[in-house]
């Protein structure tokens, strides 16, 4: 089954083709209305459904629209309203949505049910963010990064913070594609050893530091993300060890001059990054957002085998 699980599922050729087809289609529509169909209609005929156990914005309305614009049907539901958690077991749940559906995005709380729901289907599942990766996030960011500063295999990335599921997610990029990823996070916060071993067993030119300077210098790109994920509680303790790991004026000085700043956001203003920066020249992540669209376009018609 062709699902979009995690970006390492792919070889470079295939992310290269969904990068490509997003690219295409974004240029495509420059001069039309949101509303507008796509000139193609690939998706004629198809019926999509979104599923969040954990609330979104960004993932919801790009796949909404996406799906629109490529002529399909969506609809979207919370793992909340669903019989999920009340007895019915993921894989029924699985079997069932896939007599009625062509496709499933699946927003989970824990990845072991996404993998779950995903073994179980007979229709292609989608990964919108589980408590370890956030794939769909991070071809976006691939296309974000690539517009600006060419093919990600001669870029530095630095991602600072937390090593968190999105951070997971650049891990595979970087092993997949190619180029540079320095990871600066503190100790208890690195990324989870699982992609750390996939990273040296492919050979990606992963390196974690605790210094955010280290991680930052020379950078291309610098990414970061909010200190207390969906799915963290620990709050106070992590606000305390990221403090320094801050994105601001005084740790953008280490990276290039003209370095990208990216944020998958939502974003905690003054809190991982400083609104100099945000709103700032090095700041690219309203592209990232709107590339979310564009990207998802790509995803989806791989799912289907189409281009
Ligand atoms: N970045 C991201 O996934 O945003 P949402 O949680 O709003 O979908």
């Amino acid at each position: 089954m062709p699902h979009f699980l995690d970006l390492k599922d792919f070889t470079k050729p295939q992310l290269r083709m969904m990068l490509d087809s997003a690219a295409t289609r974004k240029q495509a529509r420059k001069t039309l209305h949101k509303g507008m169909e796509d000139k193609d209609l690939p998706l004629k005929g198809k019926a999509i459904a979104l599923v969040f156990e954990r609330p979104s914005t960004r993932t919801r309305f790009s796949f909404e629209m996406a799906i629109r614009q490529l002529g399909g049907e969506v609809f979207t539901v919370s793992g909340a309203e669903m019989q999920l958690g009340r007895g019915e077991t993921i894989a029924d749940t699985a079997r069932v949505v896939s007599r009625y559906v062509d496709c499933v995005m699946l927003r989970a709380k824990a990845h072991e049910t996404l993998l779950e729901f995903a073994s179980a289907a007979t229709i292609p599942v989608i990964n919108g963010l589980t408590n370890r990766t956030h794939p769909t996030q991070v071809l976006a960011d691939v296309l974000t990064l690539e517009e600006r500063k060419g093919d990600i295999a001669r870029s530095r990335v630095a991602w600072i913070g937390d090593g968190n599921n999105v951070c997971a997610s650049w891990i595979e990029a970087v092993g997949v594609l190619g180029g540079s990823l320095k990871i600066g996070a503190p100790e208890s916060l690195r990324p989870h050893k699982d992609f750390l071993n996939w990273a040296t067993q492919n050979k990606a030119d992963v390196e974690v530091m605790t210094s955010p300077e280290q991680a930052v210098a020379h950078a291309d790109c610098v990414v970061t993300d909010a200190w207390v994920s969906m799915h963290d509680d620990d709050i106070e303790n992590r606000h305390n060890l990221l403090k320094p790991y801050q994105v601001n004026a005084a740790l953008m000085k280490h990276a290039a001059k003209d370095a990208l700043f990216m944020h998958c956001l939502p974003a905690h203003r003054n809190e991982e990054v400083t609104d100099e920066i945000m709103d700032g020249p090095h700041s690219v992540v309203f592209d990232e957002a709107e590339n979310r669209l564009h990207a998802q376009k790509a995803i989806l018609l791989s799912c289907f085998g189409l281009k």
